[in-house]
């Protein structure tokens, strides 16, 4: 039982991994290794897996398989497969695949949503606004993830009125959990809680989450300033993996083993089986041919090896 107060008793984290994780890769991997990935995560407890980007095959190639991987996984009842889907025709496309729930993805610079999607904040908006009701009608949860809250790659500083418009405009569309990310993973514990606080002013700070690169090495205490403030849900990558195509230099989402490691000790409750990330961490750092960047995950295995 946690005692800390100020600290939450339970975190809901959103592995992201085979998504944000494996985007970046150059290499093709085996629709078979990302089936597996997703099922090792599922297995391992997670309550939302974010499996899929119904994306355009040509800004992403890495993702051109989704559909194939929804198809394939083995779904365990009470999972939320998760797909990314920047307009209607990847709403097709999710909703073919059963995703359980729809991500659209804007931004908090105007640089990076042209860079990302091609298009401006208020036109992403409206693109979004089909998709939204679509999924509505379809009863699929919706998530609205906001890029650059914490800095952004082309025009550096991001205001904080500038996160909390793009909150309000993707809690009018209906989203039910809205991610504040730190793309490139520049910001450090008291920016993000003052972020996190004007994110908060718009919508409800147990519905918000946090996705935080760890480009700076700064994302546990990200997380951690983020639950001072009330943020309860997380997103992390097993292994460390991944980065987004269109912010060079950026490194992967905070490793899942790092974030387990700092709520087990801290008697905080996740659900998710480290042991078994751990496996999954070697599983796919072993098919990428390299190793995984989890401290965490790292020194777990090496104290098994004995
Ligand atoms: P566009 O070129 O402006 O789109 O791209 P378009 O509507 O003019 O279509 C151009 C072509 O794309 C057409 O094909 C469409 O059919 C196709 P063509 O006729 O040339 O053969 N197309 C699609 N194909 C498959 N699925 C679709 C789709 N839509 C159009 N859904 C678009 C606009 C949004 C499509 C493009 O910019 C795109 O796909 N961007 C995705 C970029 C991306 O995936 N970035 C990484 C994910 S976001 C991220 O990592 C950040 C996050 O982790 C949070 C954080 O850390 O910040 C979430
Ligand atoms: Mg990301």
């Amino acid at each position: 039982m946690n005692q800390q107060p100020g600290l939450p008793n339970k975190v809901k984290i959103v592995e992201v991994g085979p998504r944000d994780g494996l985007q970046n890769e150059k290499e093709a991997l085996s629709l078979e290794v990302k089936v597996e990935l997703v099922e090792r995560l599922a297995r391992a407890g997670f309550a939302n897996v974010e499996a899929a980007a119904f994306v355009s095959p040509k800004w992403v190639p890495q993702m051109a398989t989704s559909a194939e991987v929804m198809a394939r996984i083995e779904r365990l009842p009470g999972v939320i497969y998760s797909a990314l889907v920047p307009n209607m025709q990847g709403f097709e496309l999710a909703l073919a695949g059963k995703a359980d729930e729809v991500v659209v993805f804007g931004a908090a610079s105007e640089a990076f949503s042209q860079k990302n999607i091609n298009c401006s904040i208020a036109e992403s908006i409206k693109r979004f606004e089909p998709v939204a009701k679509a999924a509505k009608d379809h009863g699929l949860r919706l998530r609205g993830s906001i890029s650059t809250a914490f800095g952004c790659p082309y025009q550096g500083e991001v205001p904080l009125d500038a996160v909390g418009d793009v909150v309000a405009r993707m809690r009018d569309l209906g989203c039910d959990e809205i991610d504040i990310a730190d793309t490139i993973g520049v910001s450090t514990a008291r920016k993000t809680q003052a972020v996190m606080l004007r994110a908060a002013q718009e919508f409800p700070i147990h519905q918000l989450s946090g996705h935080f690169h760890d480009t700076y090495g700064q994302a546990l205490a990200n997380i951690y300033a983020a639950m001072e403030v009330g943020v309860a849900i997380f997103h992390s990558s097993v292994a460390g993996l991944g980065g987004c195509p269109y912010a060079k230099g950026a490194t992967g989402n905070v490793a899942t083993e790092d974030v387990l490691y700092l709520m087990q000790g801290l008697g905080i409750e996740t659900g998710v089986d480290l042991d078994q990330i751990v496996d999954a961490g070697l599983f796919i750092s072993e098919k990428l041919g390299r190793k995984s960047v989890s401290r965490a995950g790292n020194a777990l295995a090496a104290k098994r090896a004995g």
